[in-house]
Order: C-alpha cells, then structure tokens, then sequence
C-alpha cells in the first residue's frame, strides 16, 4: 500500500494508525480524568520512557562520520602485498567505506569537549572481507600495560562514590602506585592532554598487532593517523575560555566543516617491526606504554582517509556504533599485547549489554558484505541471516539439507608457535617506566613544560602531602629537573 505524497507527511504511530489530534490526551470531558485505553498516548510516552540506552562506560562523549578509506596499494616504496595480504590495501586507489566515532575517555555524554582528556579515534572499514575496527586514541601511548588494572584506573578517574565528584587526589593516588603511567600523563598534562578539536589532532591505535602476507609470514606493525590539517592542541586557559560558552565546540566543528564541503582527511601511517622479542631495544614491543622511535622504526604511509558525510541520525548511528580492538580481517592478526587481549573481550561484552545481543544486525554496525549465520532470536532480532537459496528450515551446521556450509579457506592459515613456558601472573621485564616520560618532557618546548608543570601542580594539590612526595619522586626518576620544578610548584601552591 504506497502512500500518496501528501500521506506520508501524516503522523502516525508505530502500529501506523493515522494520528489525528497530538496536542491532547483522550480525556473523561476536557478537564479528565484520563482513560486508559489511548494506545496512542500510551505507545508515544512508552517509547519515549525507553529513548536512553546506558552510555558507555568509558568514551562516553563522541562525535561521529561517514567517509572513505583510499589505499596507496604500498607500504612506503614496497608493495603492501610484502607485508599484509588484507585486500584493502592492495591495490593503489582502492576505495573501503569507513565509520569515524571520535570521542573524550572520562566524561559523561554531556560533558564539555574543552577537558583534558585523551581523545577515541575508532574507526570502522566496511571491507569486502567483512568489519575491521581499528580502536585507538590520540595520543600513541596508554596509562597501563596491563588489561586487569582497566577498571580500577577508570574507578580512580571517575567521579568519588560518596561526593560523586570528580577528585584528583583519588587519581594521583593510583598513579603513584602505578609508575608506568608516567610516560602517558606527561602527554596528558601537557597542551596534548587537549586536543583544539577531532579534525586537527593525530590518531593511533596504541596497541601492537600483527600484518600477515600470503606466505602466512608476520610482523609486528603500529598504526597512526597524521590529519592533512595539521595538529592543534590548546594551553588550559584557551580551554576554560572555550568552555565557558561552549561545551560542544568539537563536535560543532566537525559536523560544520563537513556540512559545508571541507572535508577532513587524515593519512594512515605505519610502523613496522620483525615479530621478535628485541632484547636490543630499551622496552618491551608489545608494551603500549611506549612508542617505537621513528628514527629506528619509520612511519611508513598506506593510504588516506576522507570524512564527507554527516550522521543521518545521531543515535542510531553515533550512539549505536559498536567498535572492537577483536573485529579483525584476514591479513590483520593480533599480537600478544597484554591490554589488546584484555581490549578484545571487554567491548563486544559491554555491547552486548549496552546495545543489545543483535547489535550487529543495525545498519551502522553490519558489515556490508554478506552475511550467513546460525546464530538466532534474542532481544530485539531484526532480520534473519539466511541467503538466498539456502534452505531457511535449517539454522543449524552440519546439515544436508542444503543449510549454511563452511566457506572454503583460501589463506595459507597464520599459526604462531609458542615455546612451552609456565603459565603466571608477572609483570613484563623490560618496563623502563621512566625513560620515554624523561625524554618526552626534555623535547617539549619551553612553554609546554611550563603548562605541563603548571597542569601537574594544580592536580596534585588536592593529593594527601605523602602522595605528592611520592609523586615528585617519580617525575624525578623520569628527569631531575621535571621532579624539582613539580616540587617547587607545589611548594609555591
Ligand atoms: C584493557 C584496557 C581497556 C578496556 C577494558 C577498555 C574498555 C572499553 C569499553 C568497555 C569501552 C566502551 C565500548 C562501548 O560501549 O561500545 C571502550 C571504548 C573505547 N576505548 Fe577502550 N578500553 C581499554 C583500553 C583502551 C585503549 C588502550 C584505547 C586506545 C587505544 C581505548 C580506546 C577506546 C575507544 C576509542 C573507545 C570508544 C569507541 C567508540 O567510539 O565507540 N581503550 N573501551
């Protein structure tokens, strides 16, 4: 039944009844009481009751858009086809639709975007091969290196659970028993703890993985995201100036620029590493509280990115995307980064719930190639999986009855040999917890030392005086000077 033109402007409800009247509830006389049975009434504020799902634990403020990945079909001057068999960075020019959710860590869904705060890059490929996410943040390093701190380094973070407010006491209480933070707050108290806004900021996936060619042969590769528009962070006073009129100016900018054709575009870089321990180097390669050096390891460009199209709808599209560190394709592999594995259960858990079990099938969420699987029902199921031609009785594998079947492997299949050691719980050895947060806070130019000194002091003020002492030991194992000035501030506070 099509509706004519002047129909479909009609309201109705769900159930595509006409509604005639939306301005008041069916009532006993025009003063009420109200009678029950006004399904229109009751379907509007029921659904309307229901239009919040749980915000996300983490990375709860974001921004999204749709654009598109173009490989260069090298990997610098080699053909990527050396590296990763992955098919969208095969061939120059290839074109891969892409989803980009950026978004503050901390904060609730409405907080001001001006916050010191890493930043979520995430970004979903819709590959021929299925969904790649590739999660990371702005910054190239993270907090801690092991997954089972995440939610005790949140907890600190968040808000007290008595005053529900926020308290840096309580998070440089946990920094100063954690010494591998330190490379990362030296980035984070710094003009980089501020990004100007998502166009003009870098990305990174943090985390090592693995590419793997056609010979089932692997290496260790880092990703970055370097934007054509330059990177811009901004002083704390230019965030409070911000801020004080606008708690939504990232957001407001990326939606604009692309709205109006200026269209931001980043390039996907690098950095590739032989699939070894490297006793040579002064820290672990799977450690993601440190970056490899580019003098040693280049960042070596594979393709760009451009964002050129708005959310449709923010919910349905920004709010319901559902990324994970584990949604990989063939040619991409995990490597044995503690906090990658740790990463790879929590988000499509925490989707699960937050979403619902069929997340996948939204359309912000599926993969644009086809899908074929058993898996059936649950809350809110959309659409069944079953292909064309194949027989919709069976939803069950082995079957032969013309049900789904295995796809054929295509793949020299990757198979990483592990020597026999113990299973423990143990700390890697080479944690080197110091020296990248030395030479990060020896590089910065004179005025971001001093914002860096600056931002530090002003949060360690409300530390216990026995957390700051610890705390100015630490910052001089990375630097001397770094420990004498943070030192010197608190003394002056
Ligand atoms: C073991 C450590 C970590 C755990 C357990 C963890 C867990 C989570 C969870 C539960 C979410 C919410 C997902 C959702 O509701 O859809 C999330 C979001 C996110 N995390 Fe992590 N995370 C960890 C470390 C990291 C690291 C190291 C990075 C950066 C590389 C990162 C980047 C992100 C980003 C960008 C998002 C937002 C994704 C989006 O835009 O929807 N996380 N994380």
């Amino acid at each position: 039944m099509e509706a004519n033109q002047d129909q479909q402007r009609h309201l109705t409800t769900r159930q595509g009844h006409p509604v005639t009247n939306n301005q008041n509830m069916r009532t006993l006389g025009n003063r009420g009481p109200a009678v029950m049975e006004n399904y229109q009434f009751l379907e509007k504020i029921a659904h309307f009751d229901r239009e919040r799902v749980p915000e996300r634990v983490v990375h709860a403020r974001g921004a999204g858009a749709h654009g598109v990945f173009e490989a260069y079909g090298t990997v610098g001057n080699e053909p990527a086809a050396s590296y990763t068999r992955a098919k969208l960075f095969q061939k120059k020019g290839k074109e891969t639709p892409v989803f980009v959710r950026f978004s503050t860590v901390i904060h609730g869904g409405h907080s001001p975007e001006t916050l010191r705060d890493p930043r979520g890059f995430a970004v979903k490929f819709y590959t021929e091969d299925g969904i790649w996410d590739l999660v990371g943040n702005n910054l190239k390093i993270f907090f801690i290196r092991d997954a089972i701190k995440f939610p005790d380094f949140i907890h600190s973070l968040k808000p007290d659970p008595i005053t529900n407010r926020q308290d840096a006491g309580r998070a440089f209480d946990f920094f100063s028993n954690s010494p591998e933070v330190l490379h990362m707050i030296t980035w984070v108290f710094s003009p980089w703890g501020i990004p100007a806004n998502y166009r003009q900021m870098q990305g990174s996936g943090v985390n090592t993985y693995k590419w793997v060619n056609k010979a089932g042969q692997a290496v260790l590769v880092k990703y970055h995201w370097e934007p054509v528009q330059g990177i811009k962070n901004l002083t704390q006073a230019e965030a409070n100036h911000i801020q004080a009129t606008n708690i939504n100016h990232a957001t407001q900018d990326l939606y604009e620029a692309i709205a109006t054709g200026n269209y931001p575009q980043w390039e996907l870089l690098v950095q590739i590493m032989s699939d070894e321990e490297h006793p040579e180097l002064d820290f672990d390669p799977l450690d993601d509280t440190k970056i490899w050096p580019a003098d040693k390891f280049p960042w070596l460009p594979v393709g760009k990115m451009t964002l050129n199209r708005n959310p449709a709808n923010y919910f349905a599209e920004v709010e319901q995307s559902a990324f994970g560190p584990g949604v990989l394709v063939d040619g991409l592999e995990f490597s044995d980064d503690k906090m990658l594995i740790g990463r790879t259960f929590s988000y499509s858990d925490t989707q699960r719930y937050r979403v619902g079990p069929n997340y996948l099938q939204l359309p912000i969420n599926s993969p644009k190639n086809h899908v074929g699987t058993n898996q059936r029902d649950g809350a809110m199921t959309y659409k069944v999986d079953v292909p064309a031609g194949t027989n919709p009785h069976v939803n069950y594998e082995p079957s032969s009855l013309n049900g789904l079947v295995e796809a054929p492997e295509t793949e020299v299949p990757y198979e990483p040999e592990y020597a026999a050691a113990r299973i423990m719980r143990r700390s890697i050895d080479r944690t080197n917890d110091f020296g990248q947060a030395g030479e990060r806070y020896r590089s910065f130019e004179e005025w971001e030392r001093t914002e860096l000194i600056n931002n530090l002091v002003d949060g360690l003020k409300a530390a216990t005086p026995f957390i700051q002492e610890k705390m100015v030991e630490l910052f001089t194992q990375c630097d001397a000077d770094y420990g004498k000035r943070i030192a010197e501030g608190l003394k002056n506070a």
